[in-house]
């Protein structure tokens, strides 16, 4: 006889992150067909768990979270910047850096010179690292190609690494992250490109499911992000915004004027600013990694953003230039050390809001049923201490879709 559900997992401490942590001490979870089918404290399971399902396993006082999703990374390149890193430990900027032709731009070189196949197993090296911190979505962006053939590439190698991985991942276009050295003094004429040749493209091939500006001095000014929003809108994708990272342009007002589904980094947003995301449905992405590697001093007005309740999503954005971070448990603890979330916030900013920011939020990012059965067992008592630990590893289980994974 078929049974209620394909597997249950009983006596444990249950994070469904539906607010705050959402704590379910002495719970239980079961799956069926993928999909989360019962939650709750033991006492009310209705039968013994083995007429319930096939596959029972006792939690021990383990807890269970969500899968971890990362909303934001820039985890596909070739080579690395280690050098670079040297250079501004001794003095120099990251803009001088980018200036001098190094920067993203010495990554795009690096990343066209690849084969399909040397930047797939250079990558996927990066993605199996972030699963085995609990990450069972994640979001990579293109934009170290600014050329349409590798461009095209990265799509292609994302969409590789995730039918090779237990992982679902969102790609999005970030044709715009600068301006490529072959169009400098002639940066419309590159906005040209990716508005009439590059994003069409990537809509109609449906390599993405989103694009990226970023909006900054050394990268595209206003009018330019203005244009790009316009297209990729015009096309059927949404956007995203680089924004307020090194200096505040304005660019949060104009992502939320395009309904953006996130605004990113953040350190120099406005009062004006915040108050503007209040009135969306947009998430704010914070991104202490990038803060702690480039040394910033100018913290995101977080007390700002929690006072108008703006929901607050966490992320790696792993990159080889201000973030080589491979731990979005690090990253939880960067969170609340540099920037001052509390731990709860954290836990959410990986789970319910990072969902939100990748309009995935039906059906991912929390522990509900009907939602997608992507859990993460881990060896703690309690979710405050995955944010707690710095470098263990404390994850047990991954479920991805309602199967166990190999770790
Ligand atoms: O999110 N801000 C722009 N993009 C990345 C940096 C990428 C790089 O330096 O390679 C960021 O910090
Ligand atoms: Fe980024």
């Amino acid at each position: 006889m078929t049974k209620q559900f394909d597997a249950i997992w009983i006596n444990g401490v249950i994070a469904t992150c539906e607010q705050g942590y959402g704590l379910i001490k002495q719970g239980g979870i079961a799956v069926k067909n993928g999909k989360i089918a019962w939650v709750g404290p033991m006492q009310l399971l209705s039968a013994v768990p083995e007429d319930l399902a096939d596959d029972v396993y006792d939690l021990q006082g383990r807890c269970v979270t969500p899968g971890l999703i990362d909303c934001h990374t820039h985890i596909i390149y070739a080579g690395n910047r280690a050098h670079e890193f040297e250079l501004r430990l001794q003095g120099t900027s990251y803009e001088e850096i980018a200036r001098q032709g190094g920067g993203i731009q010495s990554t795009v070189n690096a990343t066209r010179l690849a084969s399909e196949d040397e930047l797939f197993q250079q990558s996927i090296i990066r993605v199996r690292a972030l699963s085995n911190s609990g990450v069972t979505t994640l979001e990579i962006k293109s934009g170290y190609g600014l050329d349409w053939a590798t461009e095209a590439k990265m799509l292609r190698v994302a969409k590789k690494i995730e039918e090779t991985l237990p992982i679902t991942i969102q790609r999005t276009f970030l044709g715009a992250h600068i301006i490529p050295s072959e169009y400098r003094g002639n940066a419309d004429t590159y906005v040209d490109l990716l508005c009439d040749q590059m994003i069409p493209k990537v809509a109609k091939e449906k390599l993405a499911e989103a694009v990226d500006v970023f909006c900054e001095k050394i990268a595209f000014n206003l009018e330019q992000t203005e244009r790009i929003f316009k297209i990729a809108k015009q096309f059927g994708l949404p956007v995203k915004c680089h924004a307020e990272q090194l200096s505040d342009s304005g660019s949060v007002a104009l992502a939320v004027k395009y309904q953006a589904l996130s605004v990113d980094h953040l350190e120099y947003v406005s009062h004006a600013g915040i108050k503007a995301i209040s009135q969306s449905g947009t998430v704010a992405v914070l991104l202490p990694g990038a803060f702690y590697f480039l040394r910033e001093t100018k913290l995101p007005p977080i007390d700002v953003l929690r006072k108008y309740r703006v929901p607050m999503a966490v992320a790696t954005d792993s990159n080889p230039g201000t973030s080589p971070i491979l731990s979005l448990q690090m990253i939880l603890n960067m969170s609340c050390t540099l920037f001052r979330l509390t731990p709860a916030e954290a836990l959410e900013g990986v789970t319910r809001h990072a969902a939100k920011a990748l309009r995935m939020e039906e059906t991912h990012g929390t522990l509900t049923i009907g939602k997608v059965a992507d859990l993460a067992v881990w060896d703690v008592e309690h979710p405050v201490e995955l944010v707690y630990y710095v470098g263990n590893r404390p994850l047990c289980q991954l479920i991805k879709h309602g199967v166990r994974v190999s770790l």
